[in-house]
This record gives C-alpha cells, sequence and structure tokens, in this order.
C-alpha cells in the first residue's frame, strides 16, 4: 500500500465529511451520535462551544488540544489537520485580534468550509490554507504554539510531520497535540484497510514509537497529559483492538 494511495482515500472521506455526504465516524468518538454531543464527550466545556460557530464542531477530534495549549493573547498558532476549524476559532478567541491562527489541512473540501465559515462570522485573525502536515506551506520559525487534533495518525510518514512542526516553530514554541496510539502492533489486516485509515485506527502508532519520534525531531519536555482508552472491532479477525486517545505537550528549546 503506497502512502498516496492512503492519502487519497482520507482526502476522499473527509471531502465527503466536509459536503456531509458522509457521516463522521472517526474511531474515538463513534457513529450515530449528533456532532456537538461527540465535541463534549471528547473534552470540549460548553463555554468552549458557545464561543464558536456551531458548523465547524463536527465532532471530529480525539481531544480538545486548545484546553492543554496555554494559548496567550497575540500569539500566533498553527493547526495541524484543521477540518472545519473548530481549535482555529477556539484558538483565535484565545489569542485575540492581534494575535493569529493558521489551519493546514490537505482537503480543498474541508477548507472551503473552514474559510467560509471564518468569512460569515467575521473573524479577521484567522487564515486557512491548503496543503499538506508533510510539508507545511508556513515559514521557519514563525510560530508559537502548533496544535493539532486526531490528524497525526492519518498521515503515513509522521516522523516528516514532527520534524516539520518542530521547522515552524519559535525558539521556546509549544506542540500540544491530541491523537490516537495503540498499546500494541496492529495486524496487518488493519493496517491495509483503507477504511480503518480513514477511521484514524490503521495509523496509528504504538504509543512508545509515536513519543519517541516526537523526541527524535528535536522536541524536549514531553509530557503526555491524558489517555482515554477505548475498544473499535476488528472486522478481518472479529477480535476487539485497544486504542488510546492520548493529548501529548513538547517544547521546542534550541
Ligand atoms: C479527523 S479530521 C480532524 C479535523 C479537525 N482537527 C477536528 O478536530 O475537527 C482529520 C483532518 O485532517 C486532514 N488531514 C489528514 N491527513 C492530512 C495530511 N497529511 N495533511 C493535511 N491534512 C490532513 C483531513 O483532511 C481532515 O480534515
Amino acid at each position: 500500500m503506497t502512502n498516496e494511495k492512503i492519502k487519497d482515500a482520507v482526502k476522499a472521506r473527509y471531502s465527503q465529511i466536509a459536503e456531509r455526504r458522509e457521516q463522521s465516524c472517526c474511531a474515538s468518538c463513534g457513529c450515530g451520535i449528533s456532532p456537538i454531543t461527540k465535541t463534549e464527550a471528547i473534552g470540549y466545556s460548553r463555554e468552549d462551544l458557545e464561543c464558536i460557530p456551531e458548523e465547524a464542531a463536527m465532532g471530529l477530534g480525539c481531544g480538545n488540544p486548545t484546553a492543554i495549549a496555554e494559548l496567550k493573547l497575540e500569539e500566533t498558532v498553527l493547526d495541524l489537520g484543521s477540518g472545519a476549524g473548530i481549535d482555529v476559532f477556539l484558538a483565535a478567541t484565545k489569542v485575540g485580534p492581534k494575535g493569529r491562527v493558521i489551519g493546514v489541512d490537505m482537503t480543498k473540501e474541508m477548507i472551503d468550509k473552514a474559510s467560509a465559515i471564518a468569512k460569515s462570522n467575521g473573524y479577521t485573525n484567522v487564515e486557512f490554507r491548503l496543503g499538506e502536515i508533510e510539508k507545511l506551506p508556513v515559514d521557519d520559525r514563525s510560530i508559537d504554539v502548533v496544535i493539532s487534533n486526531c490528524v497525526i495518525n492519518l498521515a503515513p510518514d509522521k516522523a516528516k510531520v514532527f520534524r516539520e512542526a518542530y521547522r515552524v516553530l519559535r525558539t521556546g514554541g509549544k506542540f500540544s497535540v491530541s491523537d490516537i496510539v495503540t498499546e500494541r502492533a496492529l495486524s496487518n489486516e488493519i493496517r491495509n484497510d483503507l477504511n480503518a485509515w480513514a477511521g484514524c485506527i490503521a495509523g496509528a502508532l504504538e504509543q512508545q514509537q509515536y513519543l519517541r519520534m516526537i523526541k527524535e525531531a528535536g522536541f524536549v519536555d514531553l509530557h503526555v497529559l491524558s489517555n482515554r482508552e477505548f475498544y473499535v472491532e476488528d472486522s478481518n479477525n472479529k477480535e476487539m483492538v485497544k486504542l488510546s486517545s492520548i493529548t501529548v505537550r513538547a517544547c521546542k528549546r534550541e
């Protein structure tokens, strides 16, 4: 299975979700539940949801990276895989009108949707850029905080994503993400299942490997701040697979 094939499948799934032709069923939150209920279940407070446009909360995340990012007024924030923009809009309220938030996503329909929400709600400090998180359309050392929510598991080359996050951060910059990891290696059947890739399962790394890659990119002060376990059915082997949704914070010190 090539990286391009995986990316095409992921893009196809999220373009359909953006246009509401398919329901969101990302691994950690399940199907058949309203987007707002899902969003509250993964760590957003009522107050968080009240200060962002409702259409941005599509229930696609697996945590709330803005809750651990300690965002300050006037900071510049970058969201990797911004989707419809939930964390971009939340961060925008925290950094204020003199701050700036950039969302990057490889799915054009998501960028179009988030940009339309920003426009119709009068946001002046947010921007959405079409691009891949493995090759960020962002200058070196231009960002104070990188956030991401349930996206890095979808990237076939995660080491590249962590190196790119490190490149764009200023010295002292923070990296605060929510993502899906596993306790042990997934079966080859799952790894080769494109639906499981798009559903945030097949691309999940073992937690230790995930954390090691973040350190290898150069980050220090690495902490896992929360860990929520859940199970999904491996339909190939008719058994349950244990996954975890974790939030991680690290820092660029150099
Ligand atoms: C599970 S959704 C999460 C969206 C958003 N972070 C949220 O919490 O609502 C994953 C998003 O990441 C984007 N994505 C996946 N892989 C990507 C990559 N390699 N580069 C850029 N965007 C990517 C998808 O297009 C999709 O919008």
